[in-house]
Protein backbone atom coordinates (compact mmCIF):
# COMPACT_ATOMS: atom_id res chain seq x y z
CA UNK A 1 0.00 0.00 0.00
CA UNK A 2 1.42 3.61 -1.20
CA UNK A 3 2.98 5.64 1.89
CA UNK A 4 1.95 9.25 1.69
CA UNK A 5 3.60 11.35 4.00
CA UNK A 6 1.72 14.94 5.95
CA UNK A 7 3.31 17.83 6.50
CA UNK A 8 1.80 20.62 8.08
CA UNK A 9 3.62 23.92 7.70
CA UNK A 10 1.87 24.93 11.37
CA UNK A 11 3.18 23.66 14.12
CA UNK A 12 -0.12 24.32 16.09
CA UNK A 13 -1.24 20.90 16.65
CA UNK A 14 -4.96 21.77 17.11
CA UNK A 15 -4.88 24.53 14.17
CA UNK A 16 -6.74 24.78 10.88
CA UNK A 17 -4.23 23.43 9.09
CA UNK A 18 -3.63 19.89 11.37
CA UNK A 19 -7.76 19.93 11.10
CA UNK A 20 -7.33 20.28 7.16
CA UNK A 21 -4.83 17.11 7.38
CA UNK A 22 -7.31 15.25 9.48
CA UNK A 23 -9.99 15.78 6.65
CA UNK A 24 -7.55 14.72 3.83
CA UNK A 25 -6.67 11.66 6.00
CA UNK A 26 -10.41 10.90 6.56
CA UNK A 27 -11.02 11.27 2.57
CA UNK A 28 -7.97 8.94 1.66
CA UNK A 29 -9.84 6.18 3.98
CA UNK A 30 -7.90 2.60 3.85
CA UNK A 31 -6.78 3.53 0.47
CA UNK A 32 -3.15 4.44 1.44
CA UNK A 33 -0.93 4.39 4.67
CA UNK A 34 -1.12 7.51 5.65
CA UNK A 35 1.44 9.37 8.61
CA UNK A 36 2.31 12.77 9.49
CA UNK A 37 5.78 14.23 9.61
CA UNK A 38 7.09 15.34 13.03
CA UNK A 39 9.70 18.28 12.28
CA UNK A 40 9.40 19.99 15.56
CA UNK A 41 13.16 19.67 16.47
CA UNK A 42 14.37 20.24 12.95
CA UNK A 43 17.18 23.75 13.89
CA UNK A 44 17.47 26.52 11.59
CA UNK A 45 19.47 25.65 8.72
CA UNK A 46 23.44 26.25 8.90
CA UNK A 47 25.35 25.38 5.68
CA UNK A 48 28.46 24.52 8.06
CA UNK A 49 26.40 21.98 10.38
CA UNK A 50 25.56 19.67 7.14
CA UNK A 51 27.51 17.22 7.87
CA UNK A 52 26.87 15.27 9.65
CA UNK A 53 23.10 15.68 9.92
CA UNK A 54 21.84 16.93 12.75
CA UNK A 55 20.03 14.11 14.86
CA UNK A 56 16.85 15.79 13.98
CA UNK A 57 17.30 16.42 10.37
CA UNK A 58 18.55 12.77 9.73
CA UNK A 59 15.50 11.81 11.43
CA UNK A 60 12.92 13.64 9.04
CA UNK A 61 15.06 12.88 6.44
CA UNK A 62 14.94 9.31 6.92
CA UNK A 63 11.00 9.67 7.16
CA UNK A 64 10.76 11.16 3.99
CA UNK A 65 12.62 9.02 2.27
CA UNK A 66 10.25 6.29 2.71
CA UNK A 67 7.62 7.98 1.73
CA UNK A 68 5.75 7.36 -1.32
CA UNK A 69 4.46 11.14 -1.77
CA UNK A 70 4.07 14.02 0.53
CA UNK A 71 1.32 15.93 1.01
CA UNK A 72 1.54 19.47 2.13
CA UNK A 73 -0.25 21.39 3.77
CA UNK A 74 0.23 25.25 5.18
CA UNK A 75 -1.30 28.17 6.02
CA UNK A 76 0.16 31.52 4.29
CA UNK A 77 2.03 34.10 6.16
CA UNK A 78 2.18 37.85 4.46
CA UNK A 79 1.61 36.40 1.26
CA UNK A 80 4.50 33.64 1.84
CA UNK A 81 5.78 30.13 2.73
CA UNK A 82 6.02 30.05 6.63
CA UNK A 83 9.54 30.25 7.52
CA UNK A 84 9.61 27.10 9.71
CA UNK A 85 8.27 24.95 6.51
CA UNK A 86 10.93 26.96 4.64
CA UNK A 87 13.45 26.16 6.70
CA UNK A 88 12.18 22.24 6.73
CA UNK A 89 12.27 22.64 2.65
CA UNK A 90 16.15 23.67 2.76
CA UNK A 91 17.51 20.94 4.77
CA UNK A 92 15.28 18.62 2.61
CA UNK A 93 16.66 20.29 -0.76
CA UNK A 94 20.34 19.40 0.34
CA UNK A 95 22.35 16.50 -1.10
CA UNK A 96 22.57 13.41 0.86
CA UNK A 97 26.11 13.19 -0.35
CA UNK A 98 28.98 15.37 1.24
CA UNK A 99 31.21 14.90 -1.81
CA UNK A 100 28.44 15.85 -4.54
CA UNK A 101 26.78 19.10 -4.00
CA UNK A 102 24.24 18.18 -6.69
CA UNK A 103 23.77 14.99 -5.56
CA UNK A 104 19.99 13.55 -4.67
CA UNK A 105 18.49 14.63 -1.84
CA UNK A 106 15.94 12.64 0.65
CA UNK A 107 13.26 14.39 -1.02
CA UNK A 108 14.60 14.25 -4.65
CA UNK A 109 11.96 12.74 -7.02
CA UNK A 110 9.51 12.36 -4.64
CA UNK A 111 5.23 13.12 -5.57
CA UNK A 112 4.36 16.26 -3.93
CA UNK A 113 0.96 18.04 -3.66
CA UNK A 114 -0.25 20.96 -1.95
CA UNK A 115 -3.34 22.26 0.10
CA UNK A 116 -3.71 25.38 2.45
CA UNK A 117 -6.04 26.90 5.06
CA UNK A 118 -5.43 30.21 5.22
CA UNK A 119 -7.79 33.13 5.73
CA UNK A 120 -7.84 33.33 1.86
CA UNK A 121 -7.26 29.79 1.17
CA UNK A 122 -3.58 30.58 0.24
CA UNK A 123 -4.01 31.78 -2.96
CA UNK A 124 -0.20 33.22 -2.58
CA UNK A 125 1.16 30.45 -0.87
CA UNK A 126 -0.02 27.21 -2.60
CA UNK A 127 1.86 28.48 -5.95
CA UNK A 128 4.90 29.58 -4.37
CA UNK A 129 5.41 26.27 -2.17
CA UNK A 130 4.28 23.69 -5.74
CA UNK A 131 7.47 26.61 -7.62
CA UNK A 132 9.59 25.68 -4.61
CA UNK A 133 8.90 21.70 -4.92
CA UNK A 134 9.65 21.96 -8.49
CA UNK A 135 13.23 23.78 -7.86
CA UNK A 136 13.95 20.94 -5.63
CA UNK A 137 13.61 18.14 -7.97
CA UNK A 138 9.91 16.84 -6.84
CA UNK A 139 7.08 15.61 -8.88
CA UNK A 140 4.10 18.04 -8.09
CA UNK A 141 0.88 17.23 -8.67
CA UNK A 142 -0.41 21.14 -8.89
CA UNK A 143 -4.28 19.88 -10.20
CA UNK A 144 -6.74 20.25 -7.63
CA UNK A 145 -4.72 21.61 -5.28
CA UNK A 146 -6.89 22.63 -3.03
CA UNK A 147 -7.14 25.90 -0.83
CA UNK A 148 -9.67 26.07 2.14
CA UNK A 149 -10.63 29.49 3.34
CA UNK A 150 -10.87 30.09 7.12
CA UNK A 151 -14.55 31.23 7.66
CA UNK A 152 -14.88 34.89 9.58
CA UNK A 153 -16.83 32.42 12.35
CA UNK A 154 -14.25 29.93 12.58
CA UNK A 155 -11.94 32.13 13.93
CA UNK A 156 -14.04 32.44 17.45
CA UNK A 157 -14.55 29.01 17.37
CA UNK A 158 -11.18 27.84 16.84
CA UNK A 159 -13.26 25.17 14.09
CA UNK A 160 -12.49 24.89 10.40
CA UNK A 161 -15.51 24.67 8.07
CA UNK A 162 -15.30 22.83 4.93
CA UNK A 163 -17.83 23.90 2.52
CA UNK A 164 -19.38 21.38 0.02
CA UNK A 165 -16.87 22.50 -2.59
CA UNK A 166 -13.85 22.58 -0.02
CA UNK A 167 -14.87 18.99 0.25
CA UNK A 168 -15.26 18.45 -3.67
CA UNK A 169 -12.49 19.51 -4.29
CA UNK A 170 -10.16 17.74 -1.44
CA UNK A 171 -11.85 14.48 -2.73
CA UNK A 172 -10.56 15.88 -6.49
CA UNK A 173 -7.19 16.02 -5.41
CA UNK A 174 -7.46 12.52 -3.08
CA UNK A 175 -7.99 10.93 -6.35
CA UNK A 176 -5.46 12.72 -8.37
CA UNK A 177 -2.96 11.30 -5.57
CA UNK A 178 -3.83 7.67 -5.49
CA UNK A 179 -4.19 7.87 -9.00
CA UNK A 180 -0.47 8.84 -9.75
CA UNK A 181 0.50 6.72 -6.87
CA UNK A 182 -1.56 3.43 -8.61
C1 LIG B 1 2.46 36.30 10.60
C2 LIG B 1 1.13 35.98 9.95
C3 LIG B 1 0.89 36.40 8.67
C4 LIG B 1 -0.30 36.04 8.03
N1 LIG B 1 -0.46 36.38 6.72
C5 LIG B 1 -1.51 35.88 6.03
C6 LIG B 1 -1.60 36.06 4.62
O1 LIG B 1 -0.76 36.69 4.00
N2 LIG B 1 -2.66 35.50 3.98
C7 LIG B 1 -3.60 34.76 4.65
O2 LIG B 1 -4.53 34.24 4.01
N3 LIG B 1 -3.56 34.59 5.99
C8 LIG B 1 -2.52 35.11 6.69
N4 LIG B 1 -2.41 34.90 8.04
C9 LIG B 1 -3.45 34.12 8.73
C10 LIG B 1 -3.10 32.64 8.62
O3 LIG B 1 -3.58 32.18 7.38
C11 LIG B 1 -3.71 31.84 9.74
O4 LIG B 1 -3.21 32.34 10.96
C12 LIG B 1 -3.33 30.39 9.58
O5 LIG B 1 -3.95 29.85 8.47
C13 LIG B 1 -3.66 29.58 10.77
O6 LIG B 1 -3.33 28.24 10.49
P1 LIG B 1 -3.06 27.20 11.66
O7 LIG B 1 -4.23 27.28 12.59
O8 LIG B 1 -2.93 25.88 10.97
O9 LIG B 1 -1.76 27.61 12.32
C14 LIG B 1 -1.26 35.28 8.71
C15 LIG B 1 -1.00 34.87 10.03
C16 LIG B 1 0.17 35.21 10.63
C17 LIG B 1 0.44 34.71 12.04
Amino acid sequence: MAKILMINGSLNANGFNQQLLNKIKELIGNRAEVSLLDWTTVPFFIQTQEFPAPDAVAAVRQTVQAADAIWFVTPEYNYQIPGGLKNLTDWLSRSLDPANSRGESAIHGKITTVSAASSDGGSHVRPLLEDLLAFIRTQVIKENATGVAIKPANWATGVLEFSDDDIHKLNQQVETLLAKLA
